[in-house]
């Protein structure tokens, strides 16, 4: 966030009926999407900075015209939303709903409870019980306040481990030194409490290829899954982030399994945080793209092999915005292109993939 966050924001407030309709910038950027959204089957959707609607104008355009959903590519983490001890901030989150709304949109929510993006008052948690009075007074102030606004939230962000030992191993966090892996279940009660509506997601990544470390991931996350419902824990969705590994190819049989385990169980899925990594493809940037979209054909295939998902959402739209160089630079010092849009807003194959796929839902 920019130190004149404050300005920004009263300037997507103010901006956001005006820009409304479509612009002649728009038109040049929206051969499609922007005048089919109404009828696509399923909702395609972006992470969004919010400084970023305000400081980059193409950036704007580009949100506006290609997407029929939001969310928060950082404005909801718990570092950002409860900075101090029962202190909210919900301004940046407000903004967001807010240009969700004036332009049409849904916005989905990201994210309750985390290993990470948590606020430095966390680490002063010392018991369970304050573990759970914080847990719980976390998730129904944030919930209570965006309640109606926002029918979607991660609940739990990366429960499992990063290379589970076993198919119980969960990630350590906060969450889980003081509750154990009851922490999950005390999340999405409390979420589900605070708004019976709401699609409870628990939100995953490298579930998707053929490696020994992925397959026990899968195996992790579903077993995860079948706990809580046999439990009978509030769950409504999994969600595949989708940082997809563009030198590794999709195990699309074992995804449309783990899709139709998931839809056995009575869940939902849908895409979140989908792009592609690209530190290991091909230097020429054509023959990358074409990788890419490949990578995230295959990915959308085999999911919808198995059950439409909810909704699809790319972490964030243009190759000019990503966190992908922040663990992925490339060693060649060429840009990375994980995005549906390259740096320039020009469109490549991935925005067709997954337009035609949001369009047709197969
Ligand atoms: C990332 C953001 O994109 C970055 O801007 C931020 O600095 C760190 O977090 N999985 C997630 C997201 O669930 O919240 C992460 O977002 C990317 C990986």
């Amino acid at each position: 966030m920019t130190s004149n966050a404050g300005e920004n924001r009263r300037t997507v407030l103010t901006g956001a009926a005006a820009l409304v309709g479509a612009s002649a910038l728009e038109a040049a950027l929206s051969p499609t999407m922007g005048q089919v959204g109404a009828s696509v089957a399923i909702p395609y959707g972006v992470a969004v900075q919010e400084d970023l609607l305000n400081a980059d104008p193409r950036y704007l355009a580009a949100v506006k015209s290609n997407c029929q959903m939001i969310v928060a590519e950082g404005a909801m983490k718990m570092g950002g939303i409860q900075p101090q001890r029962g202190k909210f901030a919900f301004q940046g989150g407000d903004n967001l709903v807010a240009f969700a709304h004036a332009n049409g949109m849904q916005i989905r929510g990201h994210t309750l409870v985390w290993y990470a993006a948590n606020p430095e008052w966390v680490k002063e948690i010392s018991t369970p019980l304050e573990a759970e009075r914080e847990l719980v007074r976390h998730i129904e102030g944030v919930v209570s306040h965006f309640k109606g606004r926002i029918k979607s939230w991660d609940v739990v962000n990366e429960p499992i481990a990063e290379e589970p030992a076993h198919n119980r191993d969960l990630r350590r966090s906060v969450w889980l030194q003081h509750l154990g892996p009851r922490y999950l279940e005390i999340a999405l009660r409390t979420a589900a409490a605070v708004d019976p509506g709401l699609q409870l997601v628990i939100n995953e990544f490298n579930i998707e290829t053929n490696d020994k470390v992925q397959r026990r991931r899968r195996d992790t996350i579903l077993t995860l899954l079948r706990d809580l419902k046999q439990k009978g824990v509030p769950l409504g969705a999994l969600g595949f982030q989708g940082h997809l590994h563009g030198h590794l190819p999709i195990d699309k049989d074992a995804v449309s399994q783990l899709v139709a385990d998931v839809k056995a169980l009575g869940l939902d899925v849908l895409v979140t945080e989908l792009d592609v990594i690209d530190n290991q493809l091909a230097a020429d940037p054509a023959q990358r793209d074409v990788a890419i979209a490949s990578r995230v054909s295959d990915f959308l295939g085999a999911i919808a092999a198995a059950a439409r998902p909810t909704a699809v959402l790319t972490w964030g739209i243009t190759d000019r915005y990503t966190w992908v160089p922040m663990y992925f630079k490339r060693a060649d010092g060429s840009r990375n292109r994980p995005l549906p849009l390259d740096a320039e807003y020009v469109r490549k194959p991935m925005m067709r993939v997954v337009q035609d796929f949001c369009r047709s839902g197969a």
